[in-house]
C-alpha cells in the first residue's frame, strides 16, 4: 500500500545541511493503523509528508498504492494526491467559511455536480457526527469539533489513505480518544488505511497495530505493536513505554516516598511483566502457597492491546534467598519477565534510591 525505501530528506540551512531523515524505509499494508511515534524534531512530520510528496525526498523511493509517486508528471500526482488526505494539530480551517463551506472547498476540482456536492459535504459531517453543525463557523466550535471537521475536509476525495499529524495534540484527553474513536471506526468502515504521528505513545497504544519509534532521523524500531509494547529493543522505545504503562511515574512515586516501600532485609524489590495468559494465571498466590514468598503489589496496571493482554508490576518479594530465587524461576517458567530493580531513579537524575540489601535473588 504505502512502501517508503531508504528515503532520506536533507536541508539545507545557513551553517549546514541537516539530515531530517536519514534511510528510513517503511511499509505500511492497506488497512493499517501505523503510528509513528518520536520527541520533537525526530523527523515524524518530515517523513510523513514524503508519502505525498509535500516533500521531496534527496534519495529514496515513495510507492502508493502501487504508483512510484516520484515518477509521476504534476497532472498525475495532483490526483495522486487526493487519494491521501491530510489532518494537523491546529486544524488549518478557513475561519470566513462555514463548517460545510470548509468541506465544500475540498471538493473544488471534482466531477460532482454542485447537487452532488451538497448530498456529499451533508454525509461526510453526518459521518464526523456534525450533521447540526453544518452552518457554524470555525470559531464557534470546540477542539474536537474543528478537528472533526478536518476529517471530513480530509475525507471529500474519497481518499484510500489519511495521514494525521499530531491531529490530538491540540486536545484534552477526553476529546483525544472520541477523535481516536472516530479515526478507528473510519478504518474499519472505509477500509482506510492511516499513519498517525504522535510523540504520546499513549495515542498508539491506543488505535495504532503498528509502529515505528523515530530518533534523530531514522527509525530506531518498527514492528507489530503487541511485539513493540511486550518486548522493546531500543532504549527511546523502552522509554516511550513506560510511560505509556505509567511505571514511569510509579517508580517516581516510590523514589519520593522510599518509606512506601518498607523494605526489610529479605525483601527485594522486581519488575514483573507479562503478556497474553500468564495474567489469568494466579500467580502471585502460588508463590506463596509453593515457595512462601509473599508479594507485597505496588503497582499494576493491565494493558489490552488488540485483544492480548499486557500486564506490569512492581513487587516486593519477601522470603529468603533460596525461596525467592525457586520463586523467581518458577516465575520464569510461566513466561513472566522478572527484572530486579535495584535503585529507582528519579526522572531529574538528582536523586537515586538504593533497593538492593543484598545480591543474589
Ligand atoms: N523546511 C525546513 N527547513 C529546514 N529545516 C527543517 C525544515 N523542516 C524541518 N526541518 C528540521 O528537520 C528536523 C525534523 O523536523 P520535523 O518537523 O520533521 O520533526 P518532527 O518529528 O515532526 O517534530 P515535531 O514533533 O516538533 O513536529 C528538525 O530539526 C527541523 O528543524
Ligand atoms: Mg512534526
Amino acid at each position: 500500500m504505502i512502501d517508503l525505501k531508504n528515503i532520506d530528506v536533507h536541508f539545507n540551512t545557513k551553517e549546514q545541511v541537516l539530515h531530517a531523515v536519514r534511510d528510513v524505509s517503511i511499509h505500511i499494508n492497506q488497512g493499517d493503523i501505523f503510528g509513528i511515534v518520536g520527541y520533537s524534531g525526530a523527523g515524524k512530520s518530515t517523513l510523513v509528508r514524503t508519502i505525498n510528496l509535500l516533500q521531496r525526498p534527496a534519495n529514496g523511493s515513495v510507492q502508493v498504492n502501487g504508483q512510484n509517486l516520484l515518477d509521476l508528471t504534476a497532472k498525475e500526482l495532483r490526483q495522486a494526491r487526493k487519494k491521501i488526505g491530510m489532518i494537523f494539530q491546529h486544524f488549518n480551517l478557513m475561519n470566513s467559511r462555514t463548517v460545510a463551506g470548509n468541506v465544500h472547498y475540498a471538493l473544488r476540482s471534482s466531477n460532482l455536480s454542485d447537487e452532488e456536492k451538497k448530498i456529499k459535504v451533508a454525509d461526510l459531517l453526518k459521518v464526523v457526527g456534525l450533521a447540526d453543525k453544518q452552518d457554524v463557523y470555525p470559531s464557534q466550535l470546540s477542539g474536537g469539533q474543528k478537528q472533526r471537521v478536518g476529517i471530513a475536509r480530509a475525507l471529500a476525495n474519497d481518499p484510500d489513505v489519511l495521514l494525521c499529524d499530531e491531529a490530538t495534540s491540540a486536545l484534552d484527553p477526553k476529546t483525544t480518544l472520541s477523535i481516536l474513536e472516530l479515526l478507528k471506526k473510519l478504518n474499519e468502515e472505509l477500509g482506510l488505511t492511516i499513519v498517525v504521528i504522535t510523540h504520546e505513545m499513549e495515542v498508539i497504544k491506543e488505535i495504532c497495530n503498528k509502529v515505528a519509534v523515530m530518533e534523530d532521523g531514522s527509525v530506531v524500531e518498527q514492528g507489530n505493536i503487541v511485539s513493540i509494547f511486550t518486548d522493546p529493543k531500543n532504549p527511546l522505545t523502552q522509554e516511550f513505554i513506560n510511560t505509556a504503562t505509567h511505571i514511569d511515574q510509579a517508580l517516581e512515586k516510590l523514589a519520593r516516598h522510599p518509606s512506601l516501600l518498607n523494605l526489610n532485609r529479605e525483601d527485594v524489590v522486581v519488575r514483573l511483566s507479562f503478556v497474553g495468559e500468564s495474567t489469568n494465571e494466579p500467580l502471585i498466590a502460588r508463590l506463596y502457597s509453593k515457595f512462601a514468598v509473599t508479594t507485597n503489589i505496588l503497582y499494576g496496571d493491565i494493558e489490552i492491546l488488540h485483544d492480548t493482554p499486557i500486564g506490569n508490576l512492581i513487587v516486593i518479594l519477601s522470603g529468603s534467598a533460596a525461596q525467592r530465587s525457586q520463586a523467581v524461576h518458577f516465575l520464569e517458567s510461566q513466561n513472566v519477565t522478572v527484572q530486579q530493580l535495584e535503585h529507582i531513579q528519579l526522572a531529574k537524575k538528582s536523586k537515586v534510591v538504593p533497593l538492593i540489601r543484598e545480591k543474589v535473588i
